[in-house]
C-alpha cells in the first residue's frame, strides 16, 4: 500500500541498482519537483550525484539562498552554482516582446546548464552517464498524450532537457501527483519553504515586468514580492491561493502624492488566484485588510511605486501570468 516511506524505499532502490558506480546530474530550479527529485537521489547515491543550480538573477528575494544555503544543509548534496545573473540581463537588454523575453531566458539557461555539465564531466569523467529530472505524472501524461491543448504560451521548464543530450534519465517522480510529491519532500526534510513553494515561473521575474527587464526593477520588484508573500503568509492565506504573482508595469507611471510633494511612480499589480491545475483559475477573493496592508506598505516601503491594483479577471480570458 501507498506510504510516503513505501515511495522513497523502492526508488532508492531501483535508483541504486540503475546507477551502480556511476554518476548523476540534477538541475535545480528552486522549486518542489526538482528539490524532490535530488533529494531522492542523493539518498540512493549520496556524492554520486552532482547538482547544477543557474542563478538567472530572476528569482524572488531569498529563494537562491534557500537553494544554496537550506537544500543543502538539508541534505548534504553536492552543489555547482552558476552566478549567471549578467549574462542573462545583457542577453535581455531592450527587449520588452513577453515572446522573445521566454525563449532568450530559455536559449541562454540551456547554455549555461549545458556548460556546466560539460565542466562537471571534464571533472569526473565518462562516468557521468545520468540526468535526473523531477518529471511528474501530468507532465508525463501531457507530453504523451499528443493530443493536448495549443501551447499558448511557450512553456520554458528550468531544467528541461535539450534535444541533442544522450543522457541517461532518472526521473524518480513519474508516478507522483504534485501532493504526493510534497508529502515526499516533507519525510525527507526538505525545507517547508521548498516543499510547500507555489507555482512559479521558469523565466522568474523576467516575465513579471512588463517592458524592458533591468537590474533596478527587478530589485523593485523583488521588494514589492516580498512584502506581498510576507502579508499573504501572516494573514495564514498561502494554502487558500494557488499563487500571486506581482507584476510591475515598468512602462506605465501615474500621478501621486506622497509626503508634500507631487510623485510619478510606476504600478505594482496583485495578481493573486485560486486555481485546481493551472488551466482555469479565478482571482482569489482576498480580505480587504490584507490588501490595504500589502498596498499600505508597498508604496510606503517601495522606492518609485506609488499605486497598487488588484487584478479581478479569471482564466479564461486572463492568463495567470501576464506575460
Ligand atoms: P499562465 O500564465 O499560462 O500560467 O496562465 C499557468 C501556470 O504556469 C506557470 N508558468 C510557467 N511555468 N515555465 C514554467 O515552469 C514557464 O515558462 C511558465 N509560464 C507560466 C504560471 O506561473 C502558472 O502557474
Amino acid at each position: 500500500d501507498w506510504t510516503t516511506g513505501n515511495v522513497i524505499d523502492e526508488q532508492v532502490a531501483a535508483i541504486r541498482e540503475l546507477v551502480g558506480d556511476k554518476r548523476a546530474i540534477c538541475g535545480l530550479s528552486g522549486g518542489v519537483d526538482s528539490a524532490v527529485a535530488a533529494a531522492l537521489v542523493q539518498k540512493a547515491i549520496g556524492s554520486q550525484l552532482t547538482c547544477v543550480y543557474v542563478d538567472h538573477g530572476l528569482m524572488r528575494k531569498g529563494e537562491t539562498e534557500q537553494v544554496e544555503k537550506d537544500f543543502v544543509a538539508a541534505t548534504g548534496v553536492q552543489l555547482k552554482v552558476v552566478d549567471a545573473a549578467e549574462r542573462f540581463l545583457n542577453a535581455l537588454k531592450g527587449v520588452t516582446d513577453p515572446e522573445e523575453k521566454r525563449k532568450i531566458i530559455g536559449r541562454e539557461f540551456i547554455r549555461v546548464f549545458e556548460q556546466a555539465q560539460a565542466e562537471i564531466i571534464a571533472d569526473q569523467g565518462p562516468a557521468v552517464e545520468f540526468l535526473v529530472q523531477g518529471t511528474l505524472y501530468p507532465d508525463v501524461v501531457e507530453s504523451g498524450g499528443g493530443t493536448g491543448a495549443a501551447n499558448i504560451k511557450s512553456h520554458h521548464n528550468v531544467g528541461g532537457l535539450p534535444e541533442d543530450l544522450e543522457f541517461r534519465l532518472i526521473e524518480p517522480l513519474r508516478k507522483l501527483f504534485k501532493d504526493e510529491v510534497r508529502m515526499v519532500g516533507q519525510e525527507l526534510g526538505l525545507p517547508e519553504e521548498i516543499v510547500h513553494r507555489q507555482p512559479f515561473p521558469g523565466p522568474g521575474l523576467g516575465i513579471r515586468i512588463v517592458g524592458e527587464v533591468t537590474k533596478e526593477r527587478l530589485d523593485l520588484l523583488r521588494e514589492a514580492d516580498a512584502i506581498a508573500r510576507e502579508e499573504l503568509t501572516a494573514a495564514g492565506l498561502d494554502r487558500d491561493i494557488w499563487q500571486c504573482p506581482v507584476v510591475l508595469l515598468a512602462d506605465v507611471r501615474s500621478v501621486g502624492v506622497q509626503g508634500d510633494g507631487r510623485t510619478y511612480g510606476h504600478p505594482i499589480v496583485l495578481r493573486p488566484v485560486s486555481s485546481e491545475d493551472a488551466m482555469t483559475a479565478d482571482w482569489s477573493r482576498l480580505p480587504y485588510d490584507v490588501l490595504s496592508r500589502i498596498s499600505t506598505r508597498i508604496t510606503n516601503e517601495v522606492k518609485d511605486v506609488n499605486r497598487v491594483v488588484l487584478d479581478v479577471t479569471s482564466k479564461p480570458p486572463g492568463t495567470i501570468e501576464w506575460e
